[in-house]
């Protein structure tokens, strides 16, 4: 659990990047920081593994404060993915990656097996590139390695600063995909919850990665809530704005079918090759008919059915979108 209570940062020059900044990230979650350039998103980020000290407020790990952490043990405990710093151009992929396991002293055979194991969850060929140098992989590969070093030691925290900016937005998509996916697989060996912070200045990019949206302007944060909460329940002008133009796309990002689903005694034919589930939104059920010819899909609570959601149904819902914003104007 990550906590900023009223955290603010002063620059020496006089300048306040982040002023009295609170929010609470839980195991499990993913906060995002978003906002338009300069508006304290890397400052509030980097004063979580002390890259930056906070002028005054606190920040609680684990209900201790990080000022207390011996900061080289706090950066050893919390993986960091930045667009810029990147790899270390004289190592190879594979010593990118072993670069934190092997200062946490892993034996050998662990390591190799996990940067195997890493490679493959993000698409990459072991043994295609692992002796590579970053400046032999592409723009899209070389950021995979630095999502996963970010991933290696299986750190509970992990910290990432527009990790996938660089990205053009097909493979921008596919990476965000195989990190939530990877966030919530139970193949990585631990049990530990991620507590992830995310620096974003896309708000498509925060909507599909967020629990938390964390809204900032000038330092501050403007709002704080789910996706959804931002993008029905926006608090101000300032936040309007910045959804603006792009309302309906997000309503259809931003609301689940568990709302819709069409509850049925009647339990579909097995097995079922494909379904829907409860976690799904408007936009990822359209996206899961795209590639079938059925009118009427199951949908599950994990494994559990819960009813269906007909194509027409769902068609529904998007004319009710269009319709409520032509209310709104
Ligand atoms: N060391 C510093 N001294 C003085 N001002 C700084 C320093 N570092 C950052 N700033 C200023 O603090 C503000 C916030 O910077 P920060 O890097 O946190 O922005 P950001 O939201 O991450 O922006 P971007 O999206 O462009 O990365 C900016 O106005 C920046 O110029
Ligand atoms: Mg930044």
């Amino acid at each position: 659990m990550i906590i900023f209570e009223e955290v603010s940062k002063t620059f020496d020059n006089g300048f306040q990047a982040v002023n009295k900044v609170s929010f609470q990230v839980s195991p499990g979650e993913t906060l995002v920081l978003l906002g338009t350039s300069g508006c304290g998103k890397t400052t509030a980020m980097k004063m979580i593994n002390r890259l930056i000290e906070p002028t005054s407020g606190q920040i609680l790990i684990n209900g201790k404060n990080i000022m207390d952490f011996d900061p080289i043990d706090l950066r050893r405990s919390i993986g960091y993915a930045v667009q810029h710093i990147g790899l270390f151009n004289h190592m190879t992929v594979s010593e990118n990656i072993a670069l934190v396991p092997k200062m946490l002293k892993w034996d050998q055979g662990k390591i190799e097996s996990r940067i195997d194991e890493l490679l493959t969850l993000v698409s990459l060929d072991p043994i295609e590139v692992k002796d590579r140098y970053p400046s032999e992989l592409s723009g899209g590969q070389r950021q995979r390695i630095g999502v996963i070093r970010a991933l290696a030691a299986d750190p509970p925290i992990i910290l990432m600063d527009e990790p996938f900016g660089a990205l053009d937005p097909l493979t921008r998509e596919a990476v965000q995909n195989e990190f939530n996916e990877l966030k919530s697989s139970t193949e990585l060996d631990s049990n530990i919850e991620k507590t992830v912070v995310f620096v974003t200045h896309d708000m498509f990019e925060a909507v599909k990665m967020a629990d938390q949206i964390a809204l900032m302007d000038q330092g501050s944060i403007v709002q704080i809530g789910t996706p959804r909460d931002l993008v029905e329940n926006p608090a101000n002008e300032f936040v309007e704005q910045f959804i603006s133009g792009h309302k309906f796309q997000l309503s259809l990002m931003t609301k689940p079918i568990k709302d819709y689903v069409e509850p049925s005694d009647i339990t579909p034919e097995q097995p079922v090759k494909v379904k829907l589930s409860t976690k799904h939104t408007i936009i990822e059920a359209l996206d899961v008919y795209k590639n079938t010819n059925k009118s009427k899909l199951p949908v599950y609570k994990g494994k559990k059915f819960m009813g269906y959601l007909p194509i027409k149904s769902l068609y529904n819902v998007v004319i009710g979108v269009l319709e409520e914003m032509g209310e709104g104007e």
